[in-house]
């Protein structure tokens, strides 16, 4: 219990009321899990306006949910958010269209009644030390069941199947039937098209970053019929692939080996994780199109290209973050490149070409999820050669997480006295790519090469 919170339930418990944890927080202990977000619910204090009073001794409050009844204190590295009992009703299609009633005298079930799943209606009286479990939520995450609590309120927020897919995979625990039944329902009657695609990739990242095996989640998705929102990758449901190299089976049952795979990586950079998560999701989806099968041989020529743009739709169904899919187009692109390379035993010049294109330590995690998300005899090693093949001579070279500098900048021609034009570009560029292909290997012998050529007469001349 963080001191302060302590110290703030002292005063609430002087002022004749009560202090109760609630929602993830309890969950996440009784997981033995950290938590960092405090949800608090106070019982038997008249108005927010008192509740205003007493957090503003603690800290600064920030009101922004205050017409909802929550009031939020920020202290170092923890949120915690305050609220009054309430009741809640749907008002209208839209995800936050809710009437919100504070009613600070609730019974602990009644306030409870409006949350989501057992698991997260599980309560904790700071005073007391006591749990208050209305529902059976400490017997659900023994059992390691995700169990709705109320057909009425539940689907009163579409959002929570969505939750409750990143609960069960995240978690690992299986959904109860009748939550399951309800959800198909949810589903079925439409009711999951009014949600914010923000809110849905918030659960879907979740999903992706948090979960031993996303796959859970995803297969539970195809269950629902939530992947109807999702073409792409319905797309690559059944979508044959060569025994040989995918004895798994289709590229749906490929894809969710690799997203399990990517899964493995420990990162403290969760951008970089979600990139590679959001890559290895849909590395695969140009097989939808470009999937052949010509005398009994199965082939996807061309599919790293033709994948872009469905990785492109795809992701612009998750987020306006433009910048996700650009910085995952080059994973799609190259994600063959390792074992090409390798196989061909792929020269500096090429590998130097290769890093200014992409990461090549993020596309090798890419490419060794890719190879280890089947179920082929090398997969069953647990080692991806190529990978580490690349990954050594990119080293070598000093381009593992970059490209190389240019060893010439436009200040180095204006040095050389020339004036600025055009052609700098142009100049600039073939001798990147001179640098590129191994001509030259320092900034002097770059100078000589230049001074030589006729590339400097032209400009020159202008
Ligand atoms: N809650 C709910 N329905 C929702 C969102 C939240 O019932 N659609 C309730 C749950 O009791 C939940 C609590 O509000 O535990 C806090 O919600 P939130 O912070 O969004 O999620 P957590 O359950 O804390 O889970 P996570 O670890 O994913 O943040």
């Amino acid at each position: 219990m963080p001191p302060l919170l302590a110290n703030i339930s002292k005063t609430i418990t002087k002022e004749g009321a009560k202090a109760l944890l609630v929602g993830g927080c309890v969950r996440d202990h009784l997981r033995k899990e950290q938590t960092k977000d405090y949800d608090i619910e106070v019982y038997g204090l008249e108005s927010i306006e008192k509740l205003q009073t007493i957090l503003a001794r603690f800290g600064n409050v920030n009101l922004v949910g205050k017409s909802f009844g929550v009031l939020k204190l920020h202290y170092k590295d923890e949120d915690y958010d305050f609220s009054l009992p309430r009741l809640e009703k749907k008002s209208g299609k839209r995800h936050v269209d809710f009437k919100v009633t504070t009613k600070s005298n609730l019974e602990y079930k009644e306030a409870f009644k409006r949350r989501d799943f057992t698991i997260n209606a599980i309560g904790y009286e700071i005073e007391t030390k006591k749990f208050i479990d209305p529902f059976g939520g400490i017997a659900d995450l023994d059992s390691k069941i995700l169990r709705h609590i109320n057909d009425e309120t539940f689907i009163e927020d579409p959002l929570r199947v969505y939750r409750g897919v990143q609960f069960a995979a995240r978690f690992e625990l299986d959904i109860d039937t009748s939550t399951l039944r309800l959800c198909r329902d949810m589903v079925q009657n439409g009711m999951l098209e009014y949600l914010p695609k923000e809110r849905i990739y918030g659960e879907l990242k979740k999903l992706l970053l948090l979960s031993p095996r996303p796959s859970v989640g995803f297969e539970l998705m195809r269950t629902l019929g939530i992947l109807t929102y999702f073409p792409e990758l319905e797309a690559i449901i059944d979508i044959p692939q060569s025994p040989i190299y995918h004895p798994e089976g289709d590229v749906w049952r490929h894809t969710m080996m690799t997203i399990d795979e990517m899964a493995k990586l420990k990162t403290s950079d969760e951008k970089q994780k979600e990139r590679l998560m959001l890559a290895a999701l849909c590395h695969d989806f140009g097989k939808a199109t470009h999937t052949q099968s010509k005398n009994g041989k199965i082939t996807a020529i061309g599919h790293e290209k033709s994948g872009i743009a469905p990785m492109r739709s795809f992701i612009g169904r998750l987020t306006y973050e433009k910048r996700l899919a650009d910085s995952i187009e080059p994973l799609i692109l190259y994600h063959l490149a390792p074992l090409q390379f390798y196989k061909s035993g792929a020269k500096a010049a090429a590998i130097r070409r290769l890093s200014t294109k992409v990461d090549i330590e993020e596309l090798v995690l890419l490419a060794t999820a890719d190879t280890l998300g089947r179920t082929t005899n090398e997969a069953k090693t647990g080692v991806y050669q190529a990978g580490e093949w690349l990954l050594q001579e990119a080293k070598k070279l000093g381009v593992y997480n970059e490209a190389p500098k240019p060893l010439l900048k436009g200040r180095d021609l204006i040095e050389l006295g020339l004036k600025p034009s055009a052609k700098f570009k142009k100049i600039l560029e073939e001798l990147y790519n001179r640098q590129i292909n191994g001509e030259f290997t320092t900034k002097q012998e770059a100078l000589v090469w230049l001074q030589s050529s006729s590339l400097l007469a032209e400009i020159s001349s202008l």
